[in-house]
């Protein structure tokens, strides 16, 4: 697509997702899988899909993983190119700041690599080219404005303010985590100080091209949008997600005569289904079992699972996980290589060995 010209992208990989530990002691939060896709992997294609072909993706500690997972980024039909975010996690605009000899002069594309969104990136991008502001925000309606950066707008619909998460905030316009931007934001970064929390935001950037008289445009979400931060963002991301699937069994699925598919389900190569009941929307990763069990609806399991004798439901379960003699499991986050079994040993307790920050919530 040669319509927005020479406009790269930059996604914003690094960060330590400490509201979703345990899982993120061992693995990034942009690739905790939702409906069995890595969260990040749905920005990439939608980048792609805007037909930005240069992708820079700025990393972290989990550097080694996201590079694992993406490559060199021929399977998303860009270049991608990594900026390794070294001095730690120390804002949005100093991800942008370290970014500069890749970005060059360039108008360019920021996504947060948690962010999940409905929409095309492509009216975003047409948008900008056509109205070249020095920086076009998306902006979404949110029930806790706090816990974002929040847009004030004047009477006229034109930017006059915005707070990074403000105590009391004046409207509840959330920043959403896709900025597009010319080259002056690098002059507005060289402006800002750190904020309260240490970070060079983002959010002061945009502040400064606004006090500079320089174009800021918004734009409403069209569709819902998810900052995946939280266990319970992700839930809802997941479900969101499973409405748009469609129902379709590979080939290399079995499924036996006792057993029962219900509404849209997903079962990948190699899933075995055995005197069971999955209610859709449902995904089954690649070769997982699912023996005399129930997989209820919005459950993504991921591949090499088995879930025997049990329950579960709007839940995500990552690979390798065994669920044994469990009913019933609702609304969790199961990680890799986990194991939730009923014992037969007696006498009868919990027998728990967990990792730090997990939360097990027992009836
Ligand atoms: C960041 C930004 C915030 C924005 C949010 C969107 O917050 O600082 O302005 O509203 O992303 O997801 P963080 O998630 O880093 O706390």
């Amino acid at each position: 697509m040669a319509s927005n010209g020479k406009m790269k992208a930059l996604v914003l990989s690094g960060g330590k997702g400490s509201r979703l530990r345990p899982i993120t002691h061992t693995s990034a939060k942009q690739l905790i899988p939702i409906a069995n896709k890595p969260i990040l992997f749905y920005g990439l294609e939608a980048i792609a899909r805007a037909g930005i072909k240069e992708v820079g993706i700025v990393v972290g500690d989990t550097a080694q993983e996201i590079r694992a997972a993406v490559g060199d980024g021929s399977a998303f039909g860009f270049k991608a190119t990594y900026i390794p975010q070294t001095e730690g996690p120390l804002g949005l605009a100093h991800a942008v700041k370290i970014s500069h000899s890749f970005i060059g002069d360039s108008p360019f594309l920021m996504f947060l690599g948690d962010n999940l969104l409905k929409e095309s990136l492509n009216p975003l991008v047409k948008d900008f080219m056509g109205k070249k502001p020095s920086a076009q925000i998306l902006v979404a309606k949110v029930p806790n404005p706090s816990a974002f950066g929040v847009v004030e707008l004047n009477g006229d619909g034109h930017v006059k303010r915005l707070v990074e998460k403000p105590a009391h905030p004046k409207s509840d316009l959330a920043l959403v985590g896709v900025y597009l931007f010319d080259k002056s934001i690098f002059e507005a970064i060289r402006h800002i100080k750190p904020s309260a929390r240490g970070e060079l935001e983002i959010t002061d950037a945009i502040q400064w091209l606004v006090d500079h008289k320089k174009k800021v445009i918004t734009r409403p979400t069209d569709g819902w949008w998810k900052d995946t931060g939280k266990i319970g963002d992700l839930l809802e991301a997941n479900r969101l997600i499973h409405e748009t699937m469609e129902h379709s069994v590979h080939k290399d699925a079995q499924v036996d005569s006792a057993s029962r598919l219900e509404g849209r389900v997903v079962l990948e190569a190699g899933v075995r289904v055995v005197e069971s009941v999955i209610r859709g929307p449902a995904i089954i990763g690649a070769n997982s079992h699912i023996i005399r069990s129930y997989v209820g609806p919005y459950s993504s399991i991921y591949y090499n699972t088995t879930v025997e004798n049990s329950e579960i439901e709007h839940s995500i379960v990552l690979e390798q996980a065994k669920i044994s003699n469990i009913r019933r499991i609702q609304d969790s986050l199961i990680g890799q290589r986990v194991e939730v079994i009923k014992s037969p040993v007696k006498p009868e307790a919990y027998r728990i060995m967990v990792g730090d920050s997990s939360r097990i919530e027992i009836p």
